[in-house]
């Protein structure tokens, strides 16, 4: 039986694989797909050791490792990846940031049907971009990505770019109990409706912040992103003049950020390029100071004894190549506006929101704290969800985002990247295109993008307790 049933099997699969050859040698060698890569990504529970001296703490992971293993793509050319789950709950893949068709955008629900525990599913794109990406869930979006699963998706240029090495480093921010494990109370009404769960631990690519040796004269390109769930990070390199070179994966004019400091709100990636121009053996802090009052040293340069690699800095251009974003037309944009409302106000008291719908204890059971033009969608995404807009395909969207809240929050846009025009009434200059932007309390932020790529998209806060709890919406390119 056995025998005859794989001969059956065989035996069709044998004529699939005849004909397709007989076709590919049919046409010419020009309209022959590429060949695809094919990569699997495993979910499951694991163990990590995120704070060094030999303690676990227990995480879901990806292919057992937090954060994930670093998928390098490469442009324009085809990948498949087959994600299975071992977790006993629904999950996706979302790959933030990479511009692809709707329905490998990983949002359950709205895109795809949620892959559920013990079944895959197969992602199939082909990445238009160069840059720093990276890869999470969108199912349980707190929960998951709060317990560790997230990884870093690079997408080379198809021409190397002259620094002498390229670092990464994937932050995340864990809130861990005295014995090192995972703090229950995802959700709860405190961090929805203000700040987000900001953690205690923060690690580089999943351990304590440890030494980065460099050499004196050495170029690095140094990729920055911040997985966390809701810690804002601001960095600064001691003694050293960092220059950015991309935002959100995409390159800009190179420029040295204001003040010196690198702003990476969760979901956000810079990559800088650093010139090692310290003293031998000599230790330079890198420190994050983003929160009042709160700094500390994350980690440090440390050179080494040896000589330089060169005298001076290398003498090359510091300009990325130019990623295919179609420009927009602002003369004929159509205008769209996002109201953020909701939160913690002062005196403890919860924003009124008009129209706002689910009200009740704020954050607990997806219920709302936030909401979007009085709108509040909690959750992940699911079917049904309502656009707020329409773009004809092919229409410049000029969007402003208003920030009415307290609170910090860095707004994502799903399948395009956004040429940010100005904040608060002043230019944005280095000309950055950013799929997540950064809205102080009270900011005002005009951005612009081309609709080419139809589908439903979301569009939400990356603090997953705010998205979770409502500032969260969709629109859709028909
Ligand atoms: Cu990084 Cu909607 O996600
Ligand atoms: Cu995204
Ligand atoms: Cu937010």
């Amino acid at each position: 039986m056995n025998s005859d049933f794989s001969f059956v099997v065989s035996r069709r699969r044998f004529l699939q694989v005849a004909s397709a050859a007989a076709a590919a040698a049919m046409q010419p060698s020009s309209l022959r797909a590429a060949p695809v890569e094919d990569r699997r990504i495993a979910v499951a529970p694991g163990q990590a050791s995120l704070t060094g001296g030999g303690g676990q703490t227990a995480v879901w992971a990806y292919d057992g490792t937090v954060p994930g293993p670093t998928l390098r793509l490469r442009q324009h050319e085809p990948v498949r990846i087959t994600v299975e789950n071992g977790l006993d709950e629904d999950t996706t893949v979302h790959w933030h940031g990479i511009r692809l068709p709707n329905a490998m955008d990983g949002v359950p629900g709205l895109t795809q049907p949620p892959i559920k525990p013990g079944q895959s599913f197969v992602y199939e794109f082909t990445p238009p971009d160069a840059g720093t990406f990276w890869y999470h869930p969108h199912a349980d979006s707190l929960v998951q990505l709060g317990r560790g699963l997230a990884g870093a998706l690079i997408v080379e240029e198809r021409e190397p770019v002259s620094v002498d090495r390229e670092l990464l480093w994937l932050l995340q921010d864990w809130r861990l109990t005295k014995d090192g494990q995972i703090a229950p109370g995802f959700g709860n009404m405190m961090d929805a409706a203000m700040s987000g769960r900001v953690g205690n631990v923060v690690t580089i690519n999943g351990g304590p912040p440890a030494d980065q040796k460099v050499r004196v004269g050495e170029r690095v390109r140094l990729r920055l992103a911040n997985a966390s769930l809701a810690r804002i990070i601001a960095l600064r390199f001691e003694g050293h003049r960092p220059i950015v070179v991309a935002i959100d994966g995409q390159p800009c004019d190179p420029h040295e950020p204001d003040g010196g400091r690198l702003v990476l709100a969760p979901a956000m990636r810079i990559d800088i390029v650093l010139d090692m121009q310290g003293d031998p053996s000599k230790r330079y802090a890198v420190t994050d100071d983003f929160y009042d009052s709160l700094a500390y040293s994350l980690a440090n340069l440390v050179y080494d004894t040896g000589p330089p690699l060169r005298p001076h800095p290398l003498d090359a251009p510091l300009r990325l190549p130019a990623n295919p974003l179609p420009a927009p037309d602002l003369a004929e944009a159509e205008r769209q506006e996002i109201v953020l409302q909701g939160g913690m106000m002062g005196g403890g008291k919860l924003a009124g929101v008009g129209g706002m719908m689910g009200m009740g204890m704020p954050g607990m059971n997806g219920e709302a704290a936030w909401a979007i033009n009085g709108v509040s969608m909690t959750g992940d995404g699911h079917a049904g969800m309502a656009p707020q807009f329409t773009l004809k395909r092919g229409t410049t969207c000029h969007l402003t985002m208003r920030n009415q809240t307290a609170w910090w929050h860095p707004m994502h846009i799903h399948g395009f990247s956004m040429l940010v025009l100005s904040r608060n009434g002043s230019p944005v200059p280095h000309r950055q295109w950013q799929d997540t932007v950064l809205l102080a309390p009270k900011d005002m932020i005009e951005c612009a993008f081309v609709a080419d790529n139809p589908g439903d998209w979301m569009l939400h806060c990356h603090v997953a307790d705010h998205q979770m709890a409502g500032l969260m919406t969709v629109f859709r390119v028909t």
